[in-house]
């Protein structure tokens, strides 16, 4: 009979109150146990943390301090001043707030956020790494953003007098002559600092807390509009079977039907391309820079389909526009029209007052205290 309590604030009669009439809006009916299980999957948050056994200074408090010092160094460039926080921005969520990046070059993606690195397996929008490790070496060599190479990386860690000393606190020795080995040990660095890199707990995860002990009081304090956006999530629109578990993603590609172009104008094919470049890299899981014991020698076949991108997590959307891989979409609610499809099928179209309520449950997947992001006008649906 509690639902009744919960249903007073949100009840659907219109209730007298000191003579005067005040429209409530309309119930919703109790959750039934598949739309407890779909919401439950969605936690817990903060996940426990996991070790990656590819990289021998994961979870290492001393690497971390290592890859936080490269991140904001200019000295792994040598492009005058860039940084990886100049594009991964922190106070920004870790993105750029341009719709694609700009380095040494224009680039042809969107700056994705660097929080929850930690629980993904393919990285980048198409998946061209295969470790957190390698995709941080990725900048650092690409012409069109860091343009740098295993010499001049290796002789920042050498010659830099902090990054020598914060080198050897990390992995016990000085940095190598090697270069590439160099170039590595810096990703492996910058890879022990971004697992740190996690979202804070949000209005979501104290609702989903409270709705698996039944603990009515505090899902009262759960907005009913973000109640009925979640619904829309885990039910009719379809979102969980791609936006999954507690990072809001199925780590894995999906065809988008936006079309976008790499900047010597061929389509981006994103995965297809991706996995080109995964088999190519010198630094993938199956190379020697795996420190992990009885490694996999071959990457796992994966059929590569074009046009299909890694679903992205939606932890602190709202104050990481613009979206999608190619930056094109500036509004939050113009991000749900039909994006992907699954299994050949489109995913489901939603009406404006849908769309309208999906914002508001997506709202509360940002910590409160730091939204201080969200442009209002990117969150209207019209
Ligand atoms: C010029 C801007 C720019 C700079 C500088 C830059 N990045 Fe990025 N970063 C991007 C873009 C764009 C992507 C998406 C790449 C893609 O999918 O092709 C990305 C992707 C990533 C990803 C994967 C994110 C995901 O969702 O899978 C990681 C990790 C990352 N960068 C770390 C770094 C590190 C570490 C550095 C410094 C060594 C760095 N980045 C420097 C723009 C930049
Ligand atoms: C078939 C898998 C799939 C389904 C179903 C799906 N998405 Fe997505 N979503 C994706 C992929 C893939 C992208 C990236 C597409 C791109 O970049 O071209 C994406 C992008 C997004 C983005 C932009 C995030 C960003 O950081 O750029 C939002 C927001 C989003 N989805 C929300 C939703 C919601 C809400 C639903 C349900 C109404 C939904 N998605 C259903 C796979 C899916």
């Amino acid at each position: 009979m509690r639902w009744l309590a919960i249903a007073g604030s949100s009840l659907g009669a219109l209730a007298l109150v000191g003579g005067m009439c005040l429209a409530l809006p309309t119930p919703l009916p109790p959750w039934r146990a598949d739309e407890l299980a779909n919401v439950g999957s969605l936690g817990p948050w903060p996940p426990p943390a996991v070790r990656d056994a590819s990289n021998r200074v994961s979870g290492r408090a001393e690497a971390a301090a290592l890859g936080e010092a490269l991140f904001h160094s200019t000295r792994l460039s040598t492009v005058g001043g860039l940084r990886c926080a100049s594009c991964h921005e922190p106070w920004r969520y870790f993105t750029d707030g341009r719709a694609r990046a700009l380095g040494a070059e224009a680039g042809a993606r969107n700056t994705p956020s660097l929080l929850n690195m930690r629980l993904q397996h393919w990285f980048g929008w198409d998946g061209a790494n295969d470790s957190l490790w390698s995709q941080s070496i990725r900048p650092m060599l690409d012409v069109r953003e860091m343009r740098s190479d295993a010499a001049h990386v290796a002789q920042a860690l050498r010659d830099d007098e902090t990054l020598r000393r914060l080198y050897a606190l990390a992995f016990g020795h000085a940095p190598p002559a090697d270069n590439e080995m160099a170039l590595v040990d810096a990703g492996k660095a910058l890879a022990a600092y971004q697992e740190t890199l996690a979202s804070d707990r949000t209005p979501f995860d104290a609702f989903r807390d409270a709705l698996a002990r039944g603990d009515l009081d505090a899902m009262e304090r759960y907005p009913v509009a973000a109640q009925r956006g979640l619904r829309l999530f885990t039910g009719g629109g379809q979102c969980v079977a791609c936006h999954a578990g507690p990072n809001f993603s199925d780590g894995e590609f999906h065809r988008s039907p936006i079309v976008s172009r790499l900047h010597d104008g061929t389509l981006d094919s994103g995965r297809a391309l991706g996995l080109k470049k995964l088999l190519a890299s010198p630094y993938a899981r199956n190379s020697r820079f795996n420190d992990e014991m009885n490694a996999a020698q071959e990457p796992a076949a994966q059929p590569a389909e074009a046009g299909a991108f890694r679903t992205p997590g939606l932890r602190e959307v709202s104050a990481t526009a613009p979206y999608m891989h190619d930056g094109s979409i500036a509004n939050l609610c113009d991000a749900l029209q039909p994006h992907a499809a699954l299994e050949g099928r489109p995913m489901p179209a939603l009406t404006l007052a849908e769309r309208r309520d999906v914002v508001a449950f997506l709202r509360t997947l940002s910590a409160q205290e730091r939204a201080v992001l969200i442009d209002e006008d990117a969150m209207i649906c019209r």
